[in-house]
């Protein structure tokens, strides 16, 4: 549909090597996008390049840490020499420390804020500065339902850096909305895909069950369920979205803690 067309525009997108990020890179090629991408997984990333440019796409991989400044100069130089023009960051790779909050040293902090904050930051500026000259962008940030309500399971860290990554998408979208650049943010739910939360899950026998609880459409997420999302923000059909903050969450913060049906009146009323 050509509302949701991104025939000739750029996009910068991180974590490209799997999951979401993998998943927001192809839902961009699928409408049309160019692509650069970025990740550590050197390997992971070239094989999710070479799949998207058989698409008919012009995609980069580039290899490296998004923790590493002269790493994001670097792939911004590229896109300068090899596009001149940048119009959709996707900011989705970064990871965290987690244990109980007594115990988290400032290293930790540090590193987690590193990953999921300064980075994140860094790439906004980076493409910014170049969206803010054309008039035109949109960003786009993973953050994280921990960072809107508390896991209270040692992920404290993890919940005051996605909540940072909130803010961030607050004040620079008010900052730039003005100037025609967009930022939005996406909060995902416990999202399959990687392995790390199934195998959290089979290491704690009572976690599936609190995790299902917590989100009332009855899944689990995909990374797959960022696809169309991801195009409508960059699209021009969400022209007048910005600022705003998009729970990918099978309705898990709309809940309360101890909402939901208790089984014997889900087997009376519910067929
Ligand atoms: N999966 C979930 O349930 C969930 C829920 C909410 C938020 N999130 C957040 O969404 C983001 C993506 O999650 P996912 O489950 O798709 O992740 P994932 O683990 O499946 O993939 C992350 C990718 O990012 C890359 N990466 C990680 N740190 C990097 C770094 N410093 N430099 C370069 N590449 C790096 C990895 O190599 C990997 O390819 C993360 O920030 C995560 O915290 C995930």
């Amino acid at each position: 549909m050509k509302m949701f067309d991104l025939t000739g525009r750029v996009a910068v997108v991180t974590g490209t090597a799997q999951g979401m990020g993998r998943a927001m890179a192809t839902a961009f090629a699928e409408a049309g996008a160019d692509l650069v991408l970025l990740d550590r997984n050197a390997a992971g990333n070239d094989a999710t390049a070479h799949t998207l440019s058989q698409m008919g796409r012009k995609v980069i991989p580039i290899a490296g840490d998004i923790t590493q400044f002269d790493y994001i100069d670097k792939v911004f130089e590229t896109v300068d020499r090899e596009f001149g023009h940048v119009d959709i960051l996707g900011n989705v790779a970064g990871e965290a420390k987690a244990g109980p909050a007594e115990d988290m040293t400032i290293a930790d902090i540090q590193t987690t804020f590193h990953n999921l904050v300064i980075s994140r930051f860094y790439c906004c500026q980076l493409a910014g500065r170049r969206m803010l000259k054309q008039g035109k962008g949109s960003i786009m940030s993973i953050g994280s339902i921990a960072g809107v309500t508390s896991l209270g399971r040692t992920q404290a860290i993890y919940g005051m850096a996605m909540a940072s990554v909130i803010h961030m998408t607050k004040e620079l979208s008010t900052e730039w909305a003005g100037r025609g650049v967009r930022v939005n943010a996406i909060l995902p739910a416990q999202t399959l895909g990687s392995g790390g939360l199934e195998k959290r899950m089979e290491n704690d026998p009572y976690l599936r069950d609190s995790f299902l609880h917590g989100l009332p459409r009855g899944r689990f997420g995909q990374p797959d369920d960022i696809k169309g999302l991801a195009v409508w923000l960059a699209s021009d059909s969400a022209d007048w979205i910005t600022g705003v903050i998009v729970p990918m969450d099978g309705g898990n913060l709309a809940k309360n803690g101890g909402g939901g049906l208790l089984a014997p009146i889900i087997e009376k009323y519910v067929k």
